[in-house]
């Protein structure tokens, strides 16, 4: 196969735009009414502008270089993470760090936890030989990534029938090798919060880490309990909670490439942080993985959190778990289909325990629905965002349609595995 070469000479920059739109013809459009499985998320015209704006203005500034020559990223850096300590009941002693997505900050999560461990663990355990997490089945991959990119073990441990964290399941897998315990507020899989004041009361038996993983719930539970929904705990309010990340570029809706990982100390932080001294161009130290890269994404969310204030999360979140109810109810009322557990937040999944629930979700795309299945127990996975507040009921109608095809047979469904990426 030829390999792409540079052009030789330049290309005018309308026709570089017109070569790229023809590039992503085949994309699918990245939110809309029709569209299910989030990756991006949409919080509405007027917050993208916003959002945009304070990325294209940042868009050249290297955040690796803020302590030294832009001030400005160190101050809407400690303001995105002091925003969220005092949204997640932080004590005073809480820090944090601006990550460039989910899995860097579970990734530093687990690698901080490792080495507390190997410093600070009463001097009656001996280290362990290979450290291990404890991982609920449900939790996000990210904390296996993390496990193996630090020569680690990662425990899976199979989750309860409400589909969340078995304590007494993981409480057992616990070893002398065991240095942390991973939850999540809530699974991307089932939507649903793991019981974090038990896993707390485990963690702090056994002098272990929790890391709650709110990458998801961070922006959404918070609100929802300003809203009155019953809402579990999860966050630094349960003693032993030891660090939590949240994602900005999920459901704060700051563009891509934002993150928060806090710790409930910041005398934990020397554990998370990188130092190199021997080096002719000078001292070395960062909190996060990487070195260069954009202030955009950082700027986008110190803008849309001013933008939006309480009062506009708690409009965004009324809106769609609004619509989750109105999901969640007319699929109770769809003979043979159930939701798997009871979801907390916008990511609702749900089957069939008679019926080929792949088959429901082929009916469905062909109908041009877009949406993501799970493996286990089979099921159709939705992550809901505001546009859907006005395609809710057409998707509902929809599917009492597929079912009554599945039922009667009409429908079966074609060979296909679910996939999370690739
Ligand atoms: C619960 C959970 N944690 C962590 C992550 C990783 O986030 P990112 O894709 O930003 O690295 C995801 C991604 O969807 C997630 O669902």
């Amino acid at each position: 196969m030829k390999r792409t070469e540079l052009p030789a000479a330049g290309m005018d920059p309308d026709k570089v735009a017109h070569a790229m739109d023809a590039m992503r013809a085949d994309d699918a459009p990245w939110y809309g009414p029709r569209r299910f499985i989030g990756g991006s998320y949409y919080g509405g015209d007027e917050v993208q502008r916003v959002a945009d704006r304070a990325s294209q203005d940042y868009q050249h500034y290297n955040a690796l270089y803020a302590g030294k020559v832009f001030p400005s990223l160190v101050r809407y850096e400690r303001e995105v993470v002091d925003i969220l300590l005092s949204l997640l009941h932080a004590p005073q002693t809480a820090s944090g760090c601006v990550t460039s997505g989910g899995t860097e900050s579970l990734l530093l999560a687990v690698k901080t936890a490792r080495d507390w461990a190997a410093a600070e663990r009463s001097a009656t355990r001996l280290p362990a030989t290979t450290p291990e997490i404890v991982v609920s089945h449900a939790a996000h991959p990210g904390f296996d990534k993390a496990a193996h990119l630090l020569g680690m073990r990662s425990i899976r441990v199979p989750e309860n029938r409400e589909y969340r964290a078995d304590v007494g399941a993981m409480a057992q897998a616990i070893t002398s090798n065991t240095v942390m315990l991973a939850a999540s507020a809530p699974s991307y899989p089932y939507g649903v919060t793991d019981p974090i004041e038990e896993l707390a009361e485990l963690a702090r038996t056994y002098e272990l880490w929790l890391h709650v993983d709110a990458c998801h719930g961070g922006f959404v539970l918070p609100f929802a309990r300003k809203l009155g929904q019953p809402v579990p705990v999860f966050d630094f309010a349960v003693p032993g909670v030891t660090s939590i990340s949240v994602d900005v570029h999920k459901l704060g809706y700051a563009n891509k490439g934002v993150s928060v990982l806090l710790l409930r100390d910041e005398a934990l932080s020397g554990f998370q942080e990188y130092r190199f001294t021997n080096w002719p161009a000078g001292a070395y130290r960062t909190a996060a993985v990487s070195g260069s890269r954009s202030a955009g994404g950082l700027a986008s969310a110190w803008a849309v959190m001013q933008f939006l204030g309480e009062a506009g999360y708690c409009e965004i979140v009324k809106n769609i778990i609004g619509t989750r109810d109105k999901l969640v109810a007319g699929i109770g009322r769809i003979a043979d289909l159930q939701v798997r557990g009871k979801p907390d937040a916008y990511l609702v999944a749900f089957g069939s325990a008679g019926y080929d629930s792949h088959a429901v979700a082929d009916g469905m795309e062909d109908r041009d629905w877009v949406m993501n299945r799970l493996r286990d127990p089979p099921s159709l996975h939705l992550f809901l965002d505001r546009s859907h507040s006005e395609s809710i009921d057409l998707f509902l109608a929809d599917l009492q349609q597929v079912m009554d095809d599945v039922r009667s047979g009409r429908r079966r469904a074609r060979p296909a595995d679910a996939v999370y990426a690739v």
